[in-house]
């Protein structure tokens, strides 16, 4: 077809939809103010009606994704968008924190496997209230000072030069999570500013976002000595601020990178081959699973089901 008559035909409908069904959800997530003030279970019904009109599809947790192959393998996904049930309950309730009341968490070690549930019961919410974005700004930079002073890690606490708490976007429909810092990030105090995050910022941009669009942080936030995989009390002893974080943030979408955010965060032993390629909920942000960037720049051939992933994720959220 000629370039003109495309041009004649103005967007695609179905497109528009999508992306004002996305929107919606979005605003209201992040506590716009509507005046009057809408109704949230009006914007949810609207979000689905809208869905619904655009892909004909009866809205999210209807179809499941086969499982993938083990990590390392370049199968692709070719499977549509799909929300799958919680894969797991977060173990304890991340702390509520609301305005000038920010608490720890007491939430204890989560073990076990992940739990596959048929059920199609709505994701629980968040607790607390949705923060404007001054004081989820305000909210984070406390979490962060008592990260700075954090010392139940001894080895950690001892190795590192600087913490690492996160950056970006305070009202995010994106947040990318990943394992913890490196020696750049070590010594800058920044997430993925390595090669590893010069990659992930290429990924950010595929994606048509800006670093600043979006929030990068870890699952621990500081060095492990050498690169080693943090230990498993160290993840624990770091979870009370990635809860923390996420319940500040409230992201549309939660992208974790590699297995040692995936597991910690969905409280699964499964691999990152069995977790990607299709959503999973933590309260009421979706999961999307993939390799972290270190894998993909050891391993290039994964690169195509990494981009897989965040198409998914890009397609869910009327990006693309
Ligand atoms: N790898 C991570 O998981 N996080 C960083 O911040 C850097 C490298």
């Amino acid at each position: 077809m000629p370039q003109e008559n495309q041009n004649l035909e103005g967007p695609d409908p179905a497109v528009t939809l999508a992306q004002a069904a996305g929107l919606a959800e979005h605003l209201q997530r992040v506590g716009v103010q509507w005046l009057p003030a809408a109704d949230p279970d009006s914007v949810t019904a609207l979000a689905e009606q809208l869905r619904f009109a655009a892909d004909g599809s009866p809205g999210e947790g209807s179809e499941q994704v086969a499982e993938r192959t083990p990590e390392g393998t370049s199968e692709q996904v070719s499977a549509p968008p799909a929300v799958s049930p919680p894969t797991v309950p977060p173990a304890a309730a991340p702390p509520t924190v609301a305005a000038g009341s920010a608490q720890p968490s007491t939430a204890g070690p989560t073990t076990g496997f992940s739990l596959q549930s048929d059920s199609a019961d709505p994701a629980e919410p968040y607790p607390g209230p949705s923060l404007v974005p001054e004081m989820r700004a305000a909210e984070l930079a406390k979490f962060s000072e008592q990260v700075a002073a954090c010392t139940r890690c001894e080895i950690l606490s001892q190795c590192r030069t600087k913490t690492v708490f996160g950056e970006g976007n305070v009202a995010p429909r994106v947040a990318f999570f990943g394992e913890g810092p490196g020696r750049e990030e070590d010594l800058s105090g920044r997430p993925f500013v390595g090669k590893a995050g010069q990659l992930l910022t290429k990924m950010i941009q595929a994606c048509k976002f800006a670093r600043e669009d979006v929030y990068i942080m870890n699952t621990v936030k500081c060095r492990p000595p050498n690169n080693r995989n943090p230990e498993p009390t160290e993840i624990e002893n770091c979870r009370e601020f990635f809860q923390a974080q996420f319940e500040i943030l409230r992201p549309e979408y939660i992208v974790c990178l590699g297995l040692v955010s995936a597991q910690a965060l969905l409280s699964t032993k499964l691999s990152v081959g069995r977790l990607r390629g299709k959503f999973h909920q933590y309260f009421d942000s979706k999961v999307l699973v993939t390799y972290h960037p270190s894998y993909l720049l050891r391993n290039p051939a994964a690169k195509k089901a990494a981009w897989d992933d965040l198409q998914l994720m890009l397609r869910d959220a009327g990006l693309m």
